[in-house]
Protein backbone atom coordinates (compact mmCIF):
# COMPACT_ATOMS: atom_id res chain seq x y z
CA UNK A 1 0.00 0.00 0.00
CA UNK A 2 1.49 3.56 -1.05
CA UNK A 3 1.11 5.60 2.35
CA UNK A 4 2.91 8.01 4.17
CA UNK A 5 6.14 6.64 5.40
CA UNK A 6 6.06 5.46 9.10
CA UNK A 7 9.31 7.65 10.86
CA UNK A 8 9.12 8.08 14.47
CA UNK A 9 9.97 11.63 14.74
CA UNK A 10 11.66 11.29 18.36
CA UNK A 11 14.01 9.28 16.73
CA UNK A 12 15.41 11.58 13.83
CA UNK A 13 18.64 13.09 14.58
CA UNK A 14 17.23 16.81 14.70
CA UNK A 15 14.35 15.88 16.96
CA UNK A 16 17.85 15.00 19.24
CA UNK A 17 19.36 18.21 18.11
CA UNK A 18 16.30 20.18 18.85
CA UNK A 19 16.14 18.73 22.42
CA UNK A 20 19.66 19.83 23.27
CA UNK A 21 19.37 23.33 21.30
CA UNK A 22 15.76 23.77 23.33
CA UNK A 23 18.51 23.73 26.41
CA UNK A 24 20.29 26.52 25.25
CA UNK A 25 17.32 28.68 24.25
CA UNK A 26 14.66 28.08 26.29
CA UNK A 27 15.55 30.96 28.52
CA UNK A 28 16.60 33.10 26.10
CA UNK A 29 15.00 37.14 25.49
CA UNK A 30 13.62 37.83 21.96
CA UNK A 31 14.78 41.11 22.38
CA UNK A 32 18.75 39.95 22.70
CA UNK A 33 17.57 38.01 19.16
CA UNK A 34 16.67 41.41 17.91
CA UNK A 35 19.55 43.35 19.21
CA UNK A 36 22.02 40.71 17.48
CA UNK A 37 20.21 40.98 14.23
CA UNK A 38 18.83 44.05 13.17
CA UNK A 39 17.72 42.26 10.31
CA UNK A 40 15.22 39.99 11.68
CA UNK A 41 12.00 40.68 11.39
CA UNK A 42 12.55 40.44 7.77
CA UNK A 43 14.94 37.55 8.03
CA UNK A 44 11.70 36.37 9.72
CA UNK A 45 9.10 36.89 7.39
CA UNK A 46 7.27 35.30 4.16
CA UNK A 47 4.82 36.74 1.93
CA UNK A 48 2.90 34.85 -0.50
CA UNK A 49 0.00 36.67 -2.48
CA UNK A 50 -1.34 39.34 -0.44
CA UNK A 51 -0.10 37.60 2.96
CA UNK A 52 2.36 38.00 4.90
CA UNK A 53 4.04 36.07 7.88
CA UNK A 54 5.90 37.79 10.25
CA UNK A 55 7.03 35.27 12.84
CA UNK A 56 10.11 37.07 14.05
CA UNK A 57 8.44 37.23 17.71
CA UNK A 58 8.91 33.79 18.14
CA UNK A 59 11.46 32.34 20.38
CA UNK A 60 14.04 30.74 17.97
CA UNK A 61 17.08 31.07 15.78
CA UNK A 62 18.58 30.89 12.61
CA UNK A 63 19.87 27.37 14.05
CA UNK A 64 16.10 26.47 15.74
CA UNK A 65 14.56 26.78 11.70
CA UNK A 66 17.33 24.55 10.07
CA UNK A 67 16.74 21.95 12.65
CA UNK A 68 13.16 21.99 12.33
CA UNK A 69 13.78 22.36 8.46
CA UNK A 70 15.85 19.21 8.73
CA UNK A 71 12.85 17.20 11.15
CA UNK A 72 10.74 18.21 7.46
CA UNK A 73 13.07 16.79 6.02
CA UNK A 74 13.76 13.26 7.99
CA UNK A 75 10.12 13.13 8.18
CA UNK A 76 9.98 12.86 4.55
CA UNK A 77 7.35 15.67 4.23
CA UNK A 78 8.38 16.46 0.33
CA UNK A 79 6.98 13.07 -0.50
CA UNK A 80 3.73 13.28 1.99
CA UNK A 81 2.64 15.91 0.21
CA UNK A 82 3.37 14.84 -3.11
CA UNK A 83 1.43 11.45 -2.21
CA UNK A 84 -1.63 13.81 -0.56
CA UNK A 85 -1.75 16.45 -3.94
CA UNK A 86 -1.04 13.05 -5.57
CA UNK A 87 -4.39 11.51 -4.87
CA UNK A 88 -2.77 8.15 -2.81
CA UNK A 89 -4.39 6.50 -0.37
CA UNK A 90 -2.91 8.33 2.88
CA UNK A 91 -6.37 8.26 4.61
CA UNK A 92 -5.12 4.76 5.68
CA UNK A 93 -7.41 3.39 8.24
CA UNK A 94 -10.65 4.67 6.18
CA UNK A 95 -8.61 3.64 2.67
CA UNK A 96 -9.12 6.56 1.52
CA UNK A 97 -7.49 9.05 -0.73
CA UNK A 98 -7.32 13.08 0.77
CA UNK A 99 -8.78 14.99 -1.91
CA UNK A 100 -9.83 18.24 -1.21
CA UNK A 101 -7.17 19.91 -2.89
CA UNK A 102 -8.94 18.60 -6.06
CA UNK A 103 -12.24 20.52 -5.39
CA UNK A 104 -10.09 24.11 -6.38
CA UNK A 105 -7.85 22.66 -8.76
CA UNK A 106 -7.62 25.26 -11.63
CA UNK A 107 -5.00 22.69 -13.88
CA UNK A 108 -6.07 20.87 -16.60
CA UNK A 109 -3.86 18.34 -15.25
CA UNK A 110 -5.76 15.15 -14.52
CA UNK A 111 -6.11 13.86 -11.04
CA UNK A 112 -6.15 10.17 -10.38
CA UNK A 113 -7.80 8.11 -8.07
CA UNK A 114 -6.84 4.35 -8.65
CA UNK A 115 -6.12 5.51 -11.96
CA UNK A 116 -9.40 7.23 -12.67
CA UNK A 117 -9.34 11.23 -13.22
CA UNK A 118 -11.66 12.72 -10.77
CA UNK A 119 -11.81 16.32 -12.45
CA UNK A 120 -14.39 15.87 -15.16
CA UNK A 121 -16.77 14.99 -11.95
CA UNK A 122 -15.31 17.76 -9.82
CA UNK A 123 -16.13 20.08 -12.69
CA UNK A 124 -19.58 18.67 -13.21
CA UNK A 125 -20.46 19.22 -9.60
CA UNK A 126 -19.53 23.05 -9.03
CA UNK A 127 -21.42 23.55 -12.39
CA UNK A 128 -24.43 22.16 -10.84
CA UNK A 129 -23.88 24.41 -8.04
CA UNK A 130 -23.68 27.53 -10.02
CA UNK A 131 -26.46 26.64 -12.27
CA UNK A 132 -28.87 25.97 -9.29
CA UNK A 133 -27.46 28.98 -6.71
CA UNK A 134 -27.79 31.11 -9.83
CA UNK A 135 -31.36 30.19 -10.11
CA UNK A 136 -32.43 30.48 -6.41
CA UNK A 137 -30.37 33.88 -6.46
CA UNK A 138 -32.53 35.45 -9.50
CA UNK A 139 -35.80 33.83 -8.27
CA UNK A 140 -36.18 31.43 -11.26
CA UNK A 141 -36.32 28.89 -9.16
CA UNK A 142 -39.10 28.98 -6.66
CA UNK A 143 -40.78 26.73 -3.99
CA UNK A 144 -43.79 24.75 -3.95
CA UNK A 145 -46.14 27.35 -4.52
CA UNK A 146 -44.67 29.36 -6.84
CA UNK A 147 -42.84 31.52 -4.91
CA UNK A 148 -39.11 32.87 -4.86
CA UNK A 149 -36.67 31.45 -2.01
CA UNK A 150 -35.30 34.46 0.46
CA UNK A 151 -34.85 32.27 3.06
CA UNK A 152 -31.89 29.18 3.14
CA UNK A 153 -31.24 26.61 6.09
CA UNK A 154 -28.53 24.43 6.00
CA UNK A 155 -28.73 21.34 8.18
CA UNK A 156 -25.76 19.75 8.89
CA UNK A 157 -23.10 19.49 12.16
CA UNK A 158 -19.64 19.39 12.33
CA UNK A 159 -17.79 19.77 9.07
CA UNK A 160 -21.59 20.18 7.29
CA UNK A 161 -22.28 23.56 8.97
CA UNK A 162 -18.71 25.02 10.95
CA UNK A 163 -17.32 25.45 7.34
CA UNK A 164 -20.26 26.74 5.85
CA UNK A 165 -21.03 28.70 8.79
CA UNK A 166 -17.86 30.55 9.19
CA UNK A 167 -17.69 31.12 5.74
CA UNK A 168 -21.17 32.75 5.18
CA UNK A 169 -19.85 34.65 8.35
CA UNK A 170 -17.09 35.57 6.99
CA UNK A 171 -18.12 36.92 3.51
CA UNK A 172 -21.29 38.77 5.15
CA UNK A 173 -19.67 41.79 3.34
CA UNK A 174 -20.40 40.16 -0.23
CA UNK A 175 -23.66 38.68 0.99
CA UNK A 176 -26.35 38.77 -1.72
CA UNK A 177 -30.70 39.25 -0.09
CA UNK A 178 -31.36 35.81 0.75
CA UNK A 179 -31.27 35.24 4.37
CA UNK A 180 -29.18 32.09 5.59
CA UNK A 181 -29.77 29.92 8.74
CA UNK A 182 -27.57 26.96 9.98
CA UNK A 183 -29.28 24.30 12.78
CA UNK A 184 -27.10 21.68 13.73
CA UNK A 185 -27.59 20.97 17.24
CA UNK A 186 -29.65 18.37 18.07
CA UNK A 187 -30.90 20.24 21.09
CA UNK A 188 -34.59 20.84 20.01
CA UNK A 189 -34.44 24.81 20.68
CA UNK A 190 -31.93 25.04 18.34
CA UNK A 191 -34.31 24.09 14.86
CA UNK A 192 -37.26 25.52 17.75
CA UNK A 193 -35.82 28.86 17.32
CA UNK A 194 -35.09 28.91 13.73
CA UNK A 195 -38.32 27.57 12.39
CA UNK A 196 -40.13 29.88 14.33
CA UNK A 197 -39.59 32.97 11.94
CA UNK A 198 -39.37 30.71 8.72
CA UNK A 199 -42.58 30.48 5.99
CA UNK A 200 -42.43 27.32 4.44
CA UNK A 201 -43.13 28.86 1.42
CA UNK A 202 -39.43 30.90 0.44
CA UNK A 203 -37.50 28.56 2.50
CA UNK A 204 -35.26 26.06 1.17
CA UNK A 205 -33.16 23.35 3.32
CA UNK A 206 -30.50 21.98 2.35
CA UNK A 207 -29.43 19.52 4.82
CA UNK A 208 -25.58 18.34 4.37
CA UNK A 209 -24.52 15.09 5.82
CA UNK A 210 -21.85 13.14 3.85
CA UNK A 211 -22.96 9.75 5.35
CA UNK A 212 -26.74 11.07 5.78
CA UNK A 213 -26.96 8.92 8.88
CA UNK A 214 -25.65 11.86 11.25
CA UNK A 215 -28.33 11.35 14.61
CA UNK A 216 -27.91 15.17 14.68
CA UNK A 217 -28.88 15.96 11.27
CA UNK A 218 -31.55 13.23 10.45
CA UNK A 219 -33.29 14.51 13.37
CA UNK A 220 -33.37 17.93 13.05
CA UNK A 221 -34.34 17.53 8.84
CA UNK A 222 -37.15 15.16 9.79
CA UNK A 223 -38.65 17.65 12.60
CA UNK A 224 -38.16 19.97 9.93
CA UNK A 225 -39.66 17.60 7.86
CA UNK A 226 -42.80 16.95 9.96
CA UNK A 227 -42.75 21.12 10.23
CA UNK A 228 -42.86 22.04 6.56
CA UNK A 229 -45.67 19.06 6.15
CA UNK A 230 -47.83 20.32 8.74
CA UNK A 231 -51.68 20.95 8.55
CA UNK A 232 -51.60 24.53 9.11
CA UNK A 233 -49.55 25.03 5.33
CA UNK A 234 -51.45 22.69 3.63
CA UNK A 235 -48.16 21.43 2.12
CA UNK A 236 -48.10 17.78 0.33
CA UNK A 237 -45.21 15.23 0.18
CA UNK A 238 -44.74 16.07 -3.65
CA UNK A 239 -43.91 19.78 -2.25
CA UNK A 240 -40.83 18.09 -0.51
CA UNK A 241 -38.50 18.37 -3.44
CA UNK A 242 -39.17 22.13 -4.14
CA UNK A 243 -38.12 23.00 -0.67
CA UNK A 244 -35.43 20.37 0.29
CA UNK A 245 -31.96 19.54 -1.33
CA UNK A 246 -29.52 17.50 -0.55
CA UNK A 247 -25.46 17.25 -0.64
CA UNK A 248 -24.09 13.93 0.63
CA UNK A 249 -22.37 10.41 -0.41
CA UNK A 250 -25.39 8.34 0.64
CA UNK A 251 -27.80 8.74 -2.33
CA UNK A 252 -30.29 6.27 -1.43
CA UNK A 253 -30.71 7.56 1.88
CA UNK A 254 -31.57 10.39 0.48
CA UNK A 255 -34.41 9.13 -1.94
CA UNK A 256 -35.45 7.45 0.88
CA UNK A 257 -35.52 10.80 3.01
CA UNK A 258 -37.79 11.96 0.10
CA UNK A 259 -35.48 13.92 -1.59
CA UNK A 260 -35.92 13.74 -5.77
CA UNK A 261 -32.85 12.69 -7.29
CA UNK A 262 -32.19 15.94 -9.68
CA UNK A 263 -31.98 17.82 -5.84
CA UNK A 264 -28.76 15.68 -4.70
CA UNK A 265 -26.00 17.24 -4.89
CA UNK A 266 -23.18 14.59 -4.48
CA UNK A 267 -19.72 14.61 -2.94
CA UNK A 268 -16.90 11.78 -2.94
CA UNK A 269 -15.29 9.80 -0.01
CA UNK A 270 -12.28 11.88 -0.98
CA UNK A 271 -13.42 14.37 0.55
CA UNK A 272 -13.13 14.36 4.61
CA UNK A 273 -16.06 16.48 6.55
CA UNK A 274 -14.05 19.35 7.69
CA UNK A 275 -12.22 19.37 4.79
CA UNK A 276 -15.94 19.07 2.51
CA UNK A 277 -16.36 23.63 2.61
CA UNK A 278 -14.94 23.29 -0.94
CA UNK A 279 -17.18 20.68 -1.96
CA UNK A 280 -21.10 21.16 -2.41
CA UNK A 281 -21.09 21.13 1.47
CA UNK A 282 -20.65 24.72 0.42
CA UNK A 283 -23.55 25.11 -1.44
CA UNK A 284 -24.96 27.58 1.11
CA UNK A 285 -22.00 29.76 0.95
CA UNK A 286 -22.37 30.19 -3.04
CA UNK A 287 -26.23 30.95 -2.60
CA UNK A 288 -25.30 32.92 -0.07
CA UNK A 289 -22.32 34.80 -1.91
CA UNK A 290 -23.01 33.86 -5.34
CA UNK A 291 -20.68 30.80 -7.50
CA UNK A 292 -18.61 34.21 -8.67
CA UNK A 293 -17.73 35.15 -4.92
CA UNK A 294 -17.33 30.91 -4.35
CA UNK A 295 -15.30 30.78 -7.50
CA UNK A 296 -12.88 33.29 -5.88
CA UNK A 297 -12.94 31.63 -2.76
CA UNK A 298 -11.70 28.50 -4.07
CA UNK A 299 -9.20 30.02 -6.58
CA UNK A 300 -7.99 31.65 -3.42
CA UNK A 301 -7.21 28.42 -1.96
CA UNK A 302 -5.85 26.66 -5.13
CA UNK A 303 -3.06 29.11 -5.02
CA UNK A 304 -2.40 28.31 -1.37
CA UNK A 305 -1.95 24.91 -2.32
CA UNK A 306 0.55 25.69 -5.74
CA UNK A 307 2.48 27.80 -2.57
CA UNK A 308 2.25 25.20 -0.10
CA UNK A 309 3.25 22.29 -3.06
CA UNK A 310 6.36 24.14 -4.82
CA UNK A 311 7.88 26.64 -2.28
CA UNK A 312 10.74 25.51 -0.30
CA UNK A 313 10.21 24.59 3.03
CA UNK A 314 12.11 28.08 4.11
CA UNK A 315 9.20 30.15 2.44
CA UNK A 316 6.56 27.91 2.47
CA UNK A 317 3.93 29.78 4.81
CA UNK A 318 2.13 26.61 6.09
CA UNK A 319 5.16 24.68 6.60
CA UNK A 320 6.94 27.27 9.08
CA UNK A 321 3.70 27.89 10.98
CA UNK A 322 3.77 23.83 11.33
CA UNK A 323 6.74 24.12 12.22
CA UNK A 324 6.64 27.04 14.84
CA UNK A 325 3.56 25.21 16.39
CA UNK A 326 5.76 21.85 17.06
CA UNK A 327 8.48 23.81 18.36
CA UNK A 328 6.43 25.33 21.47
CA UNK A 329 4.51 22.01 21.69
CA UNK A 330 6.76 19.13 21.55
CA UNK A 331 9.33 21.10 23.28
CA UNK A 332 8.35 23.91 25.22
CA UNK A 333 5.59 21.78 26.19
CA UNK A 334 2.80 24.55 25.73
CA UNK A 335 -0.72 22.96 25.56
CA UNK A 336 -2.31 25.48 23.05
CA UNK A 337 -2.49 27.47 20.65
CA UNK A 338 -5.29 31.08 20.56
CA UNK A 339 -5.90 32.54 17.01
CA UNK A 340 -6.71 35.68 16.77
CA UNK A 341 -8.35 37.05 14.26
CA UNK A 342 -8.98 41.12 13.91
CA UNK A 343 -11.81 41.25 11.96
CA UNK A 344 -15.16 40.60 13.43
CA UNK A 345 -16.21 38.27 10.10
CA UNK A 346 -13.76 36.20 11.26
CA UNK A 347 -15.63 35.55 14.31
CA UNK A 348 -16.24 31.79 13.21
CA UNK A 349 -12.98 31.01 12.29
CA UNK A 350 -12.04 29.69 15.73
CA UNK A 351 -14.52 26.61 16.33
CA UNK A 352 -13.89 25.87 12.65
CA UNK A 353 -9.81 25.59 13.48
CA UNK A 354 -10.88 23.17 16.34
CA UNK A 355 -12.67 21.15 14.73
CA UNK A 356 -10.03 21.21 11.74
CA UNK A 357 -7.17 20.82 13.64
CA UNK A 358 -7.92 18.98 16.78
CA UNK A 359 -10.47 16.43 14.95
CA UNK A 360 -7.41 15.82 12.86
CA UNK A 361 -4.55 15.63 15.06
CA UNK A 362 -6.15 14.44 18.26
CA UNK A 363 -4.42 11.24 17.90
CA UNK A 364 -2.37 8.93 20.33
CA UNK A 365 -1.52 5.96 18.13
CA UNK A 366 1.23 6.33 15.22
CA UNK A 367 1.33 5.33 11.84
CA UNK A 368 2.93 2.34 12.95
CA UNK A 369 -0.27 1.21 15.37
CA UNK A 370 1.94 2.10 18.17
CA UNK A 371 1.17 4.51 21.29
CA UNK A 372 2.76 7.63 20.93
CA UNK A 373 4.91 8.95 23.66
CA UNK A 374 4.97 12.59 22.62
CA UNK A 375 3.08 15.23 22.44
CA UNK A 376 0.33 15.97 19.42
CA UNK A 377 -2.34 17.98 18.30
CA UNK A 378 -2.66 21.19 20.24
CA UNK A 379 -5.46 22.59 21.90
CA UNK A 380 -6.98 25.19 19.40
CA UNK A 381 -8.92 28.45 20.88
CA UNK A 382 -9.47 32.31 20.55
CA UNK A 383 -12.00 35.15 19.17
CA UNK A 384 -11.85 38.42 17.96
CA UNK A 385 -9.42 41.42 18.41
CA UNK A 386 -10.10 43.69 20.11
CA UNK A 387 -12.91 41.67 22.06
CA UNK A 388 -10.22 39.26 23.40
CA UNK A 389 -8.39 42.07 24.74
CA UNK A 390 -11.21 42.69 27.74
CA UNK A 391 -11.83 38.93 28.24
CA UNK A 392 -8.79 36.18 28.24
CA UNK A 393 -5.99 38.16 26.88
CA UNK A 394 -5.06 39.04 30.76
CA UNK A 395 -3.80 35.22 31.04
CA UNK A 396 -2.11 35.32 27.88
CA UNK A 397 -0.20 38.17 29.16
CA UNK A 398 0.54 37.81 32.65
CA UNK A 399 -0.55 34.13 32.87
CA UNK A 400 2.08 31.44 33.97
CA UNK A 401 1.63 29.72 30.42
CA UNK A 402 2.99 30.01 27.64
CA UNK A 403 0.27 30.57 24.44
CA UNK A 404 1.66 30.76 21.38
CA UNK A 405 -0.56 33.38 19.30
CA UNK A 406 -1.94 33.83 15.61
CA UNK A 407 -2.71 37.23 15.11
CA UNK A 408 -4.55 38.05 11.71
CA UNK A 409 -4.62 41.25 10.44
CA UNK A 410 -6.25 43.39 7.21
CA UNK A 411 -4.11 45.96 5.82
CA UNK A 412 -7.63 47.66 4.73
CA UNK A 413 -10.89 47.37 5.85
CA UNK A 414 -14.32 46.52 3.81
CA UNK A 415 -15.95 49.02 5.78
CA UNK A 416 -14.13 52.08 4.89
CA UNK A 417 -14.45 53.76 8.21
CA UNK A 418 -10.77 54.58 8.46
CA UNK A 419 -10.75 55.87 12.32
CA UNK A 420 -12.20 52.69 13.32
CA UNK A 421 -9.53 50.40 11.46
CA UNK A 422 -6.72 52.62 12.70
CA UNK A 423 -7.53 51.81 16.15
CA UNK A 424 -8.04 48.09 15.33
CA UNK A 425 -4.87 48.29 13.47
CA UNK A 426 -3.06 49.77 16.46
CA UNK A 427 -4.58 47.28 18.91
CA UNK A 428 -3.06 44.48 15.84
CA UNK A 429 0.01 45.50 16.75
CA UNK A 430 0.15 46.69 19.95
CA UNK A 431 -0.91 43.14 21.27
CA UNK A 432 1.88 41.39 19.39
CA UNK A 433 4.44 43.92 20.88
CA UNK A 434 3.34 43.63 24.63
CA UNK A 435 3.55 39.87 24.56
CA UNK A 436 7.09 40.56 23.18
CA UNK A 437 8.74 43.53 24.90
CA UNK A 438 6.12 42.73 28.16
CA UNK A 439 7.11 45.85 30.67
CA UNK A 440 10.09 45.71 32.94
CA UNK A 441 10.39 46.57 36.99
CA UNK A 442 12.30 49.63 35.68
CA UNK A 443 9.89 50.89 33.40
CA UNK A 444 6.93 50.38 35.62
CA UNK A 445 8.41 51.99 38.58
CA UNK A 446 9.03 55.11 35.65
CA UNK A 447 5.07 54.80 34.62
CA UNK A 448 3.98 54.87 38.52
CA UNK A 449 6.37 57.72 39.39
CA UNK A 450 5.42 59.53 36.87
CA UNK A 451 1.41 59.10 38.04
CA UNK A 452 2.48 60.50 41.17
CA UNK A 453 2.09 57.25 42.67
CA UNK A 454 5.16 57.15 45.09
CA UNK A 455 3.63 55.57 47.73
CA UNK A 456 1.93 52.87 46.05
CA UNK A 457 5.18 52.12 44.32
CA UNK A 458 6.24 49.22 46.26
CA UNK A 459 2.48 47.57 47.08
CA UNK A 460 1.91 47.80 42.62
CA UNK A 461 5.16 47.39 41.28
CA UNK A 462 5.06 43.54 41.02
CA UNK A 463 1.83 43.38 39.82
CA UNK A 464 2.13 45.87 36.38
CA UNK A 465 5.06 44.06 35.37
CA UNK A 466 4.71 42.17 32.50
CA UNK A 467 7.60 38.98 31.77
CA UNK A 468 7.03 39.52 27.88
CA UNK A 469 9.09 37.13 25.56
CA UNK A 470 5.15 35.60 24.66
CA UNK A 471 5.65 34.28 20.97
CA UNK A 472 3.25 35.41 18.68
CA UNK A 473 2.86 35.33 14.46
CA UNK A 474 1.64 38.03 12.90
CA UNK A 475 -0.41 37.21 9.30
CA UNK A 476 -0.96 40.54 7.77
CA UNK A 477 -3.34 40.14 4.57
CA UNK A 478 -3.97 43.26 2.12
CA UNK A 479 -8.20 42.63 2.62
CA UNK A 480 -11.09 40.24 3.50
CA UNK A 481 -11.69 39.17 0.06
CA UNK A 482 -13.36 35.59 -0.72
CA UNK A 483 -9.70 34.83 -2.36
CA UNK A 484 -7.74 35.78 0.76
CA UNK A 485 -10.42 33.74 3.09
CA UNK A 486 -9.84 31.23 0.81
CA UNK A 487 -6.15 31.45 1.13
CA UNK A 488 -6.06 31.37 4.73
CA UNK A 489 -8.53 28.06 5.34
CA UNK A 490 -6.07 26.64 2.91
CA UNK A 491 -3.29 27.69 4.94
CA UNK A 492 -5.09 26.00 7.98
CA UNK A 493 -5.57 22.83 6.05
CA UNK A 494 -1.78 22.50 4.73
CA UNK A 495 -0.61 23.48 8.61
CA UNK A 496 -2.58 20.39 10.40
CA UNK A 497 -1.04 18.26 7.17
CA UNK A 498 2.33 18.77 7.89
CA UNK A 499 1.94 18.76 11.74
CA UNK A 500 0.20 15.06 11.25
CA UNK A 501 3.01 13.72 9.04
CA UNK A 502 5.59 14.98 11.37
CA UNK A 503 3.96 13.63 14.56
CA UNK A 504 3.49 10.42 12.41
CA UNK A 505 -0.26 10.29 12.75
CA UNK A 506 -2.97 9.25 10.71
CA UNK A 507 -5.07 12.84 10.11
CA UNK A 508 -7.80 11.78 8.46
CA UNK A 509 -9.93 9.61 10.45
CA UNK A 510 -11.92 10.56 13.41
CA UNK A 511 -12.73 7.01 15.65
CA UNK A 512 -12.54 8.98 18.46
CA UNK A 513 -16.04 10.79 18.01
CA UNK A 514 -17.42 7.12 17.65
CA UNK A 515 -17.75 6.01 21.60
CA UNK A 516 -19.89 8.90 22.03
CA UNK A 517 -22.19 8.12 19.48
CA UNK A 518 -22.31 4.51 20.70
CA UNK A 519 -23.03 5.09 24.05
CA UNK A 520 -25.86 7.91 23.24
CA UNK A 521 -27.70 5.36 21.00
CA UNK A 522 -26.82 2.65 24.10
CA UNK A 523 -28.54 5.56 26.57
CA UNK A 524 -31.25 6.30 24.27
CA UNK A 525 -32.91 2.73 24.20
CA UNK A 526 -32.60 2.71 28.04
O1 LIG B 1 -17.96 14.54 14.29
C1 LIG B 1 -17.73 13.46 13.47
C2 LIG B 1 -18.09 13.71 12.07
O2 LIG B 1 -17.93 12.51 11.39
C3 LIG B 1 -17.27 14.82 11.41
O3 LIG B 1 -16.04 14.42 10.97
C4 LIG B 1 -18.18 15.26 10.33
O4 LIG B 1 -17.79 16.50 9.84
C5 LIG B 1 -19.51 15.27 11.07
O5 LIG B 1 -19.44 14.13 11.91
C6 LIG B 1 -20.74 15.24 10.20
O6 LIG B 1 -20.80 14.09 9.40
P1 LIG B 1 -21.82 13.97 8.22
O7 LIG B 1 -21.51 15.00 7.21
O8 LIG B 1 -21.63 12.59 7.68
O9 LIG B 1 -23.22 14.15 8.76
Amino acid sequence: MMSLKNINPTQTESWKNLESHFKEIKNVEMKSLFQKDKNRKENFTVAFNEFTLDYSKNRITEETLQYLYKLADESELKDAIEKYFGGERINVTENRAVLHTALRNRNNNAIKVDGKDVMPEVRKALEKMNTFSEAVINGTYKGYSGKKILDIVNIGIGGSDLGPRMVVDALQYYKNHLNTHFISNIDGDHVTEILKNLNPETTLFVIVSKTFTTQETLTNAMTVKNWFLSQEFGTKESDIKHNFVAVSTNLSNVKEFGIADENVFTMWDWVGGRYSLWSAVGLSISLAVGYGHFNSFLKGAFEMDEHFKNTPFKKNIPVVLALLSIWYNNFFKTESEVVIPFSQYLEKLPPFLQQLSMESNGKSTDRNGDSIDYQTGNIIWGNTGTNVQHAFMQLVHQGTKIIPVDFIGFEESLHGLKDHHEKLMANFYAQAEALYAGKTKDEVYLDLKFQGNVDKINQLLPFKVFEGNKPSNAILIKKLTPENLGALIAMYEHKTFVQGVIWNIYSFDQFGVELGKELAHKFLKK
